[in-house]
């Protein structure tokens, strides 16, 4: 079904795209525009506004774009950097900019208790600490709005960059792969998954999926040649099961940087929405050969089980690359230490039950004025989110990082056998999962199920963080 009535932005603005995105297969890979300094602070402005594009034969599709780009560009920036970014809204609705994923102070997040309106203009300004060194995002976040603006094209990657990264030193090759979903209706009109019937995606509509705007691209490597993936998933609603046609690869990084050690043999990776991966992946010797980089599909409750491949990945007849030894320890990686107070986070379906695609956190649908939970800075705490509804949920808490201790299913609690940084955890259909988490900064903070039509409908609520 066709999402919310669209609202056209200002007719004025629509420019055609200096980057769109094609539905052509087999295309080389493109590299992402990137924003970047080597001055002790990013200045760049991010501009929103729609642009037309010829996706479908006969018709013009109106996309919304950060910098005239689908997807919009990569801020790159390095740890002790600040990033002074000047927010331009040539939307004809109220949007902000969300860092997800980024410690930033709570008045510079881009949550929706701070709207900038209609061709309205902000700064946003914020410190990159020492330790974050990662894959994120950043995309609008503006009440009730967030899967039309996301699904329209606004979404970008932001890298923060560790020069003293361990894999920087090596001779790996590096990509931002960045995994968004278009839809379109018969018309060529952009089409957003609605929350109704708990569906996650418009009948009516094909989706596609694409990778840094491209659909099916061609990634050419030399054989033997290593490569480290930064794979973002910026889809609204879909859950990316990777895999390599059963290459196994290796995982060296989630949500908030690397692992500690990285995990090796791996064949497949569940990317929820809004979740990001490094992998190491090792090309094929053989030159002239080919895998493909795949989403098997996931069950997850009601969520699209049907899987479709993402990316070509070909090998060159390069000379072959020498084999290239990761090392046993990437970072320190410490336990965030004992928790000190305990939060419970029940997910449980409203009203008519689970077709009514409206979920509730602790019993509540969202209301910006009400704060749900409340914590006090710098405060270790135990989070339990209870998944008591029929489909999974991705929950993304705003501010910080966190770690998993333990998933309990039928009652029975199981140890995570890895310590990552992640901001967006899956919580599986009928499961618990428990987590420990830091706040740094008083403030409020959004957290919600990272499923964009179920943070709209009102699956998101509110953590009153105190001083210390
Ligand atoms: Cu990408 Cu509130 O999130
Ligand atoms: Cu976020
Ligand atoms: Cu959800």
């Amino acid at each position: 079904m066709p999402g919310p009535a669209r609202t056209p932005g200002d007719p004025t603005a629509r420019a055609a795209l200096s980057s769109p995105p094609t539905l052509a297969p087999g295309l080389p890979l493109r590299r992402l525009a990137r924003l970047s300094t080597q001055g002790p602070e990013l200045r760049a402005t991010v501009v929103a506004a729609p642009h037309l594009a010829s996706l479908v034969p006969g018709a013009q599709t109106e996309l919304w774009c950060f910098n005239g780009e689908y997807p919009g560009p990569i801020i790159e920036i390095e740890e002790g950097q600040r990033a002074v970014l000047t927010f331009q809204n040539g939307l004809g609705i109220d949007s902000t900019v969300h860092w997800h994923g980024l410690p930033v102070p709570p008045d510079q997040d881009g949550s929706p208790m701070d709207p900038v309106p209609a061709q309205g203009e902000r700064v946003y300004a914020f410190d990159i600490p020492v330790g974050t060194a990662g894959t994120y995002w950043y995309h609008p976040h503006a009440h009730r709005t967030t899967t039309l603006q996301v699904g329209h094209g606004l979404a970008a990657p932001l890298i923060v960059v560790d020069p003293a990264d361990p894999l920087l030193a090596l001779p790996i090759h590096e990509r931002v792969l960045m995994v968004t979903a278009l839809g379109l209706d018969a018309s060529g009109r952009v089409a957003v998954p609605s929350a109704s019937m708990g569906m996650p995606s418009t009948a009516l509509a094909s989706i596609e999926l694409l990778v840094n705007g491209q659909k099916m691209p061609v990634l050419t490597a030399a054989p033997g040649a290593t490569e480290r993936w930064r794979i973002l998933n910026a889809t609204a609603d879909r859950f990316l099961r990777l895999s390599l046609d059963g290459r196994a690869f290796a995982v060296v990084g989630t949500d908030g940087g690397l692992l500690g050690e990285s995990l090796a043999g791996v064949t497949e990776w569940l990317l929820t929405p809004g979740q990001r991966v490094e992998l190491v992946v090792t090309i094929d010797r053989r030159p002239s050969s080919q895998f493909t980089l795949r989403d098997l599909g996931y069950g997850g409750g009601m969520m699209n089980g049907m899987g479709r491949p993402l990316m070509t990945v070909r090998t060159s007849t390069d000379a072959p690359m020498d084999h290239v030894l990761l090392p046993a320890r990437l970072r320190e990686l410490p336990d965030i230490g004992a928790p000190a107070a305990e939060q419970n986070v029940l997910l449980s379906p409203a009203g008519m039950g689970m077709m009514s695609g409206t979920f509730l956190i602790n019993g509540r649908t969202f209301d910006m004025n009400r704060v749900d939970l409340a914590s006090v800075a710098g405060r270790i705490e135990r989070w339990n989110f209870t998944n008591a509804t029929p489909m999974d949920h991705p929950m993304h808490i705003h501010g910080t990082q966190f770690q998993v201790v333990s998933r309990t299913i039928r009652g029975v609690e199981f140890a995570e056998g890895y310590r990552a940084w992640l901001d967006t955890v899956n919580v599986p259909a009928g499961q618990s999962v428990s987590i420990k988490v830091r706040q740094a900064m008083p403030g409020k903070r959004m957290f919600h199920c990272h499923i964009l039509p179920h943070e709209d409908a009102g699956m998101m609520a509110v953590l009153d963080v105190r001083p210390a």
